[in-house]
């Protein structure tokens, strides 16, 4: 199962400019660049409060929310939104069983940490923003430790700049 990663940041690394921030403070050519690529992988998994923060599913992609409490959202699901709550591990294990070879793992921090840690993400596509703001959520916010990143390529948008990072193991 490939993992791929996919975040945009300030230049100064915050990831969240608030608690319930939408992140519409990417740019056109960001949000396009996201689409493309999560809709070519076709499966996103995202912790629940960015699945809260962007306010529906995805369309035309899986969306898989990784949340402690599936049964509270079980009302909400439709065909392409499911809401689990296995280990990364047995998460992953799952879907490859339902025929999924890649997916896109949109954030936050928290569910970010949760999979690297366990040595499950592959590839990281950070978008830097040209913009410096507030805000203390940064993608290494709730990892303990380091990790090791080999830059593998360099995308210039209009403005912005996509790192797709290998992620060491
Ligand atoms: N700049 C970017 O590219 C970017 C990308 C994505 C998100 N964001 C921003 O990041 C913020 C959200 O990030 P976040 O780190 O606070 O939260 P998050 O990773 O989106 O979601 C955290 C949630 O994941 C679930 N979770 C955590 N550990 C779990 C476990 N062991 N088993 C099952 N479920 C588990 C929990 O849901 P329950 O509480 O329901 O149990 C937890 O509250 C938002 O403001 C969003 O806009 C920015």
């Amino acid at each position: 199962m490939k993992v791929i990663a996919v975040f945009a940041t300030t230049v100064n690394g915050t990831i969240a400019l608030s608690a319930d921030d939408r992140v519409d403070w990417t740019s056109r050519e960001d949000k396009i660049y996201f689409k493309e690529l999560t809709m070519k992988i076709g499966t996103v998994i995202m912790g629940r409060k960015t699945h809260e923060a962007i306010g529906r599913p995805l369309p035309e992609r899986l969306n898989i929310v990784w949340t402690r409490n599936p049964d509270a959202y079980r009302k909400t699901e439709r065909e392409n939104l499911r809401f689990l709550s296995s280990d990364p591990v047995s998460l992953l294990e799952q879907l490859k069983k339902e025929g999924i070879s890649q997916v896109c793992l949109i954030g936050g921090a928290e569910t970010f940490a949760a999979f690297a840690s366990k040595s499950l993400v592959d590839e990281l596509h950070l978008t830097y923003e040209p913009i410096l703001c507030s805000g203390s959520m940064n993608l290494g916010s709730y990892l303990s430790g380091c990790l090791g990143l080999k830059l593998i390529e360099l995308v210039r948008l209009r403005k912005a700049t996509v790192m797709i990072y290998e992620v060491e193991k």
